[in-house]
């Protein structure tokens, strides 16, 4: 069996009868608020201190810019901000939050938890507060706990929160890892199955360790660089370590895994994947996006992405391209929304949702320009989807 071919667990929720017994709701995703750093960095930028091209990583990969956050911006003030945009939309107080889960693959210190950092910063009663590390399946592996915490009455309130500064996990130096990644956090309240919102129907969760090594840290070995570098590449690095990966192992596990979460969790709510509205996947690279709907026989419009604005933003990327697909209108009640992601560990993560009244908070000093499905599409058609070079 290769990487991707493992089956994690899967859950959903039962609508209760005679034969399956007394009905298991989904909770429901009352809000969802994202955040994003001031500073753009396109490709063109990058070509000034690393040797690459605009044309190399836009055709590799669909990006275009990425966002970084300033050498004096916290990760906590990113969680915050993404936080408070989710609480304000659905006008729901800190306080009334009683617990914090956090995701982040970059963080500044092994501990407190960033979960801990932020209750305190929101306000939040005393309950649980903890970090996941699933990588850029942690905002989904987040969710799961939330339903599970809710499910057994150990919380009423979750706040699930995804935060990354990746241009400090990253060696500016390597251009193989450096022009893939980007900034920025997500947020989702989540509350239980008498709340508002887009009701969990189902969860897939999974990892397969034998995959621990195509996608981690290492150390960071500081070289002496040119001076008249930007602010943002010489911030200090995350515990000192930097991305290391192997594209072409990682390429592979990722289209296939996103391709069997999204039938699998279609199928656990009895439906095919054609009959979902939307699959909102985590945004690594656009030929991986591109394989994966061809395979599923899925036209690409059904995939929401920012990819080109904002890179691979690890673990934030979910909530982000979600806030952004249902600020464009794109997500109507009684839709069929399928989230999947798949990272580090290596770990994957599904879960499909009957959109209701979610709120969305948005909050981005730069402002969201009217973006239709056309820009992710346009980077696809550019980039081909490179199965042909990669089985
Ligand atoms: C990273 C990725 C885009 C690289 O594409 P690839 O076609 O596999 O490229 P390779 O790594 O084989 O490198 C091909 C060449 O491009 C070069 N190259 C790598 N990065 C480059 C860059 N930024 N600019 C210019 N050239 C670059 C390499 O040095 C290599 O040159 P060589 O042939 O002279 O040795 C691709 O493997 C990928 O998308 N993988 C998945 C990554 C991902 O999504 N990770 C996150 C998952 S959560």
């Amino acid at each position: 069996m290769s990487l991707g071919d493992a089956m994690g667990s899967v859950w959903r929720a039962q609508p209760g009868n005679a034969a399956t017994g007394p009905a298991v709701p989904g909770c429901r995703v009352m809000a969802v608020g994202s955040a994003l750093p001031q500073i753009v960095v396109s490709n063109a930028e990058v070509e000034h201190f690393l040797d690459t091209s605009d044309e190399w990583i836009s055709s590799r990969t669909g990006i275009r810019e990425r966002r970084v956050a300033s050498p004096e911006e916290t990760l906590l003030q990113l969680a915050a901000r993404a936080a408070r945009a989710a609480l304000a939309a659905a006008g729901v107080e800190a306080a009334e939050v009683d617990t914090v889960i956090c995701s982040s693959s970059s963080p500044d210190e092994t501990f407190p938890s960033l979960a801990c950092r932020l209750q305190a910063d929101l306000g939040c009663p005393h309950g649980p507060a903890f970090d996941v590390q699933a990588a850029c399946s942690g905002a989904i592996y987040g969710l799961a706990l939330a339903q599970a915490l809710i499910h057994t009455g150990l919380s009423r309130r979750v706040l699930v929160v995804a935060a990354e500064i990746f241009s400090r996990l990253v060696d500016w130096s390597d251009r193989s890892t450096a022009v893939l990644f980007g900034d920025g956090a997500g947020a989702f309240l989540v509350g239980g199955p008498d709340a508002g919102g887009s009701e969990l129907l189902a969860i897939d969760l999974g990892a397969d360790g034998r995959g621990a090594l195509a996608l981690g840290t290492l150390p960071f070995q500081a070289t002496s660089q040119p001076t008249d570098r930007p602010g943002y590449t010489a911030s200090p690095r995350a515990l000192g370590r930097v991305v290391t990966m192997n594209g072409r192992e990682v390429f592979r596990f990722s289209t296939k895994i996103l391709e069997q979460v999204v039938a699998r969790l279609a199928e656990a709510v009895g439906s095919s994947p054609d009959q979902l509205t939307m699959v909102v996947p985590h945004q690594a690279n656009s030929r991986i996006l591109a394989t994966a709907a061809g395979r599923l026989e899925l036209p690409l419009e059904r995939f929401a992405g920012n990819l080109e604005r904002l890179g691979n933003t690890s673990s934030a990327s979910i909530p982000l391209a979600l806030a952004e697909a249902a600020e464009q209108g794109r997500c109507q009640s009684g839709d069929l929304i399928c989230l999947v992601a798949f990272g580090a560990g290596l770990t994957w993560g599904g879960l499909l949702l009957r959109w209701g009244s979610t709120a969305i908070g948005i909050d981005d000093p730069v402002g969201l320009e009217a973006r239709s499905q056309k820009h992710l599409g346009r980077a696809l058609n550019e980039a081909g989807t490179g199965e042909e070079e990669r089985g």
